[in-house]
């Protein structure tokens, strides 16, 4: 990631793997004790007084992100009434009106036999929306949609779903001899804006790099152009599966399976209805989110990750997220969390004092099963109240109204 790639397990978490490694199975059950040892897990304040004037300021941080959501919520009812209810975004609405769609199809039956060759024939500066429909078959490719080629969706039949796959990691020679990293490890890298995709696998399929293993990453996705919208697409992989980098993300009815940081990067992005799985045995951290203000990008303090109505389940103790940056801002809301998930729930990684006057913003909403709500969570976490959940669970996160469609439908 970004200047170096080896990401140590923090000294608590590594910690912890010994003490796990050495107890019994027959005393297994007692797991969730030991993380008790780590220390700092305190009881999460419920609610927060963010509507009480004055507080702490981060009863003051999430106040302001309430007031955000109600400009925003006002902005796009007014812009609504002046475009008789259209609200999508210019460009999109034309590009819409001039879709055109081609077949990828190995056997030579259609446009294109390849992924490569049909981005390849998209014009530069693409003004029309280009739908390219997938037949069935594992696609060995490794792709870059590049920033001038818009509005390109990839569309699979879900039942039976297309698999673009790779198997590059960041230790991966690249033609100078020396580690593509982390960023280049990518097997699809979207860095175009509009960009669609539905009933689509996505993997890289490189063996699942050890804990602590240098040059291991090993990207599926990564999305680095806005207002990127995914369906019924599987992103498969094992350490940084998904590398959110920048933008406004959408992702519905998704399964996502990884390992170490597996969704990481400063996207803004709202999960819903998604399966996250862990495919490791050992430590499985779903979330490494880059909020910072020391990014010279302003997408980086705005950016977040919202789960609704996910499921997280799998191998290992999983955690919720680890803190990159030093105001990392992640929220779980309606969300289904298995018993892997550990008592304690999230990491602070680097951030040295993740406390109410830091930046740090991990909260849950409304979430159920026997992974969800622990007494035991890190203090610094929050169960948020309902007024506080609003503005990061509905399609209004990322802004949607402007330019999420409907998936668009296979032909095969
Ligand atoms: C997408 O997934 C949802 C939930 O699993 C399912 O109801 C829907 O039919 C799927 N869509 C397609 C096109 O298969």
């Amino acid at each position: 990631m970004q200047g170096h790639n080896r990401k140590p397990l923090p000294l608590g978490i590594a910690v912890l793997v010994l003490i796990l490694a050495s107890i019994s199975p027959a005393s297994s059950q007692n797991q969730q004790n030991t993380f008790n040892i780590g220390g700092g897990a305190k009881k999460p304040i419920p609610g927060g007084g963010a509507a009480v004037g004055g507080g702490d300021p981060f009863d003051q941080f999430i106040a302001k992100n309430v007031q955000h959501f109600a400009v925003t919520e006002q902005i796009y009812a007014s812009k609504a009434q002046a475009t008789g209810g259209k609200q999508l975004d210019a460009e999109l609405s034309a590009a819409e009106a001039s879709t055109v769609r081609y077949v990828v199809s190995p056997d030579g039956k259609g446009n294109y036999k390849t992924i490569t060759e049909a981005i390849n024939a998209v014009p530069e500066k693409n003004k029309k929306r280009i739908i390219l429909d997938i037949k069935p078959g594992t696609y060995k490719e490794k792709l870059v949609i590049p920033m001038w080629k818009p509005f390109i969706t990839f569309v699979g039949n879900a039942k039976n779903p297309p698999i673009i796959m790779w198997a590059d990691t960041a230790g991966t020679k690249g033609k100078d001899s020396k580690p593509i990293g982390t960023l280049a490890s990518a097997t699809l890298a979207v860095e175009a804006d509009y960009f669609s995709a539905c009933g689509i696998v996505i993997k890289n399929n490189a063996p699942l790099a050890k804990p602590g293993e240098e040059g291991g990453q090993a990207v599926a996705l990564r999305l680095f152009g806005t207002k990127a919208a995914f369906y019924n697409c599987t992103i498969d992989g094992g350490q940084d599966t998904l590398y959110d980098h920048k933008g406004l993300h959408y992702f519905k009815n998704c399964i996502i399976r990884g390992s170490v940081d597996f969704i990481f990067g400063f996207g803004r992005s709202l999960y819903t209805d998604c399966t996250i799985f862990s495919v490791t045995k050992e430590i499985a951290i779903l979330t490494a989110q880059q909020r910072t203000k020391n990014i010279d990008d302003k997408d980086a303090i705005e950016s977040g990750f919202s789960f609704v109505r996910c499921s997280i389940s799998g191998m290992g103790q999983i955690y919720l997220g680890r803190a990159w940056g030093d105001s990392s801002r992640v929220v779980y809301s309606f969300t289904d969390m298995s018993k892997e998930v550990v008592p304690v729930g999230w990491d602070k990684w680097n951030v040295e004092k993740p406390d109410r006057r830091g930046g740090v913003f991990y909260g849950e909403y409304k979430c159920s099963g026997p992974g969800a709500m622990s007494n035991e969570r890190i203090g610094w976490a929050r169960v948020l109240n309902d007024e506080q959940a609003r503005p990061f669970t509905g399609s209004h996160f990322v802004y949607g109204n402007s330019w999420i469609l409907p998936p668009a439908k296979s032909n095969f």
